[in-house]
C-alpha cells in the first residue's frame, strides 16, 4: 500500500497556528530538560566549508577558538566566578555592571534584557520577585506586565510606592518560556543577589512568591503555611526581618486570596510603625 502523500500546511493554516503561539504566550520552542545554549552555541560552530590550508603554508599560528566562560567552567566555579563578580562590586551599578558582563549563566543568552531593579535604592523595604516574565524581559524592569498594576495597589494599600520601596527578581534573566530556573541557575546567580541585598541595605525583605521564599527564606514549608511570618536574614552587614508572601500573579487567579496578602502586609506596616515610633 502506497503511504499517503503529506501535504504542506497552507499559508493560512501556518498563520493561524502563529497567531495561537502568540495568544496562548509561546514565544519560545523549549524541551523538558533546560538546554545549556553557552554549551550548544560552541558544538554547532558551522564546519569549514573549505579544505584547511596546509600547516607549511601558514607562517603565523592561528589563535584557537576559546570556549566561552559556561562551557569552560564546572558548576562550582560559575558560582565561585559569580561570587567574585558580585563581590568586586562596590555599587549597585558596579553590581549591574558586573551581571551585564556576566557570561557564566545560560539564562543570559536568551533574554533580551537584564531585569535589575526598580525603585529606590535606599528603601527600607526590599522586595523580590520569583523570575521575570515576558513584559519584564522587554522592558527590563521587575513588575511592569499584567501584575504590575496589582503590585502597585498592594503597596499602596500599606501607604507605600513603587518609588519608595526596592524591587528586585531571584534571578535577573527571564527563563524561556517562563519555566522555573534549574537549581544551577539561582546558585550562579544568587551571589548576586546577595551583593544587591546587602547594598540596598533593607530593614525589611518580602519575598513576593514560592521560588523567592524557598531560596531565601530559612524553612522547608509551603509558602501557604510559612506567609506572613518573620524570619532572620543576615544581609552581610546585620541582621535584618524578612517575610513571604504570595505571588501577585497567584492573586491574579484566586483573587480571594488577597485577604491573606493583605493581613501579611500588615504584619509588615506594623513592625514599620513600630520602628519609626
Ligand atoms: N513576576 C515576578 O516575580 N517578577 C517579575 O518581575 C514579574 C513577574
Amino acid at each position: 500500500m502506497m503511504a499517503p502523500e503529506l501535504q504542506s500546511p497552507s499559508p493560512e493554516a501556518l498563520a493561524a497556528l502563529l497567531d495561537w503561539y502568540v495568544a496562548n504566550d509561546v514565544d519560545v520552542a523549549i524541551e523538558e530538560e533546560a538546554v545549556n545554549r553557552l554549551v550548544a552555541r560552541v558544538a554547532e560552530e558551522p564546519a569549514p566549508t573549505h579544505r584547511a590550508m596546509p600547516a607549511s603554508f601558514d607562517a603565523e599560528p592561528r589563535p584557537q577558538p576559546q570556549p566561552t566562560i559556561a562551557t569552560a567552567l564546572s558548576p562550582e566555579a560559575e558560582v565561585l566566578a559569580a561570587r567574585e563578580a558580585a563581590a568586586g562590586a562596590a555599587t549597585l551599578d558596579a553590581l549591574k555592571d558586573a551581571l551585564a558582563r556576566f557570561e557564566g549563566c545560560a539564562l543570559k543568552t536568551t533574554a533580551k534584557s537584564l531585569v535589575f531593579s526598580q525603585g529606590n535604592p535606599t528603601a527600607r523595604v526590599m522586595l523580590v520577585g520569583d523570575p521575570p516574565g515576558r513584559d519584564e524581559d522587554l522592558q527590563g524592569e521587575p513588575f511592569v506586565g499584567q501584575t504590575g498594576p496589582l503590585v502597585d495597589r498592594m503597596l499602596a494599600a500599606i501607604g507605600l510606592s513603587r518609588a519608595e520601596v526596592y524591587l528586585a527578581n531571584i534571578v535577573p534573566w527571564r527563563p524561556p518560556g517562563n519555566r522555573t530556573p534549574t537549581p544551577q541557575e539561582t546558585a550562579t546567580c544568587r551571589p548576586f543577589l546577595d551583593r544587591q541585598i546587602e547594598l540596598v541595605d533593607p530593614d525589611y525583605l518580602v519575598c513576593l512568591g514560592p521560588m523567592a521564599a524557598k531560596e531565601l527564606l530559612p524553612t522547608t514549608e509551603g509558602l501557604l503555611r510559612m506567609r506572613g511570618q518573620w524570619f532572620p536574614y543576615d544581609t552581610g552587614k546585620r541582621q535584618i526581618q524578612a517575610m513571604a508572601t504570595l505571588h501577585p500573579s497567584y492573586l491574579l487567579l484566586q483573587p480571594l486570596q488577597k485577604r491573606l496578602v493583605w493581613r501579611d502586609l500588615l504584619v509588615l506596616r506594623t513592625a514599620m510603625d513600630a520602628k519609626t515610633a
